[in-house]
């Protein structure tokens, strides 16, 4: 089972710098909430952007080219393939960043969103979802961080069945 988690503007910006451009702590708890138990899988750049790594409780699965790449507490994978065929009885949840996101989309059975409502400027973003393939099954009320002024709100989409 393949699963994506992602929290992104309303243009789909997701990162610049290699940060995140806000801080929802419902939205952190949303994320640990879900991915808890489970393999969490990630891109190199997204693995060094985390402040607190390995994620704790989770297996944590990087992709790097780099061959000689060491993450301390994860595994590293140099091909997308080689990590999805060991990972292939896991339930896997990929964390990003962009470039994963773009490569797994296409693979997975469930996303789980974070759609703020509000544009930012950044140099990482998701794909465009394609709603002839994906709609939205599950829905949390509209939501609002008063820090951050942002209001937001969790979506669950899945593929449509033909
Ligand atoms: N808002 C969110 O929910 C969210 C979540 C996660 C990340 N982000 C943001 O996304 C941005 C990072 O995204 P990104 O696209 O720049 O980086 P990324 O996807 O996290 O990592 C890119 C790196 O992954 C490795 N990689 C990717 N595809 C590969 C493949 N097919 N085979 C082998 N290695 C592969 C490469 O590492 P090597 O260079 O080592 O080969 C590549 O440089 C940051 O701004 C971050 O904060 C946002």
């Amino acid at each position: 089972m393949m699963n994506l988690i992602v929290a992104k503007a309303e243009n789909n910006i997701i990162g610049k710098d290699n940060s995140l451009l806000w801080h929802l702590s419902e939205d952190l708890k949303y994320f640990k909430q879900i991915t808890l138990g489970k393999t969490v899988l990630m891109g190199r750049k997204t693995w060094e952007s985390l402040p607190f790594k390995p994620l704790k409780n989770r297996r944590n699965v990087v992709i790097s080219s780099q061959k000689d790449y060491v993450a301390n507490g994860a595994e590293v994978f140099t091909d997308l393939d080689s990590a999805l065929e060991a990972l292939k009885d896991e339930e896997v949840f990929c964390i990003g960043g962009a470039s994963i996101y773009k490569l797994l989309l296409p693979k997975c059975d469930k996303l789980f969103i974070t759609q703020l409502f509000e544009s930012f400027e950044g140099d990482a973003a998701f794909p465009e979802i394609d709603t002839t393939k994906w709609e939205i099954k599950r829905l949390s009320p509209m939501l609002y961080d008063e820090k951050e002024n942002i209001k937001f709100r969790f979506e669950v989409w899945e593929t449509k069945k033909q």
